[in-house]
């Protein structure tokens, strides 16, 4: 990986950090920040937010990903998005999002995730999270 994009990817990771101090999980206890990079630089932050129906629950990375389409950017112009729970040593996203990352995302998108243990940081690929998957693209 290049310093840039290590760089990158630590600026990215402290947006998610930031995002993680605002979620709305009172039932799970578990919350969890992401950030989004559009293609131009800008950020996206989205967090998990519950609901006593607990199956209404939205993850962190579809709150970013619906708060960035929402907000008028184009879908698959997103070139990364950080994720950041710090309740497990890393975090890794659910299935539902995985298949709203592959569809939304750029093609060669990265999704960076961390937990409370910074070493085992990890760097996945659409593919890597999702293989084999059901994409009409
Ligand atoms: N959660 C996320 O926001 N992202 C993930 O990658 C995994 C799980 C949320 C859903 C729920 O609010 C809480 O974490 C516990 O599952």
């Amino acid at each position: 990986m290049s310093e840039h994009a290590a760089t990158e990817h630590e600026q990215l990771l402290e947006e998610a950090k930031l995002a993680a101090d605002q979620t709305y999980s009172p039932y799970s206890q578990f919350p969890v920040g992401a950030a989004l990079l559009t293609e131009n630089g800008r950020v996206i932050r989205g967090v998990n937010v519950e609901n006593i129906s607990y199956g209404l629950t939205n993850c962190a990375e579809r709150s970013a990903l619906f708060s960035a389409i929402s907000q008028g950017f184009a879908p698959r112009s997103f070139k990364a998005i950080a994720v950041y729970a710090p309740k497990v040593p890393l975090i890794s996203p659910c299935g539902a999002c995985r298949q709203v990352l592959l569809e939304l995302m750029a093609p060669d998108a990265v999704i960076i995730c961390q937990g409370s243990d910074a070493l085992a940081t990890k760097v996945w690929t659409l593919k890597e999270l999702l293989p084999g998957a059901f994409d009409s693209f």
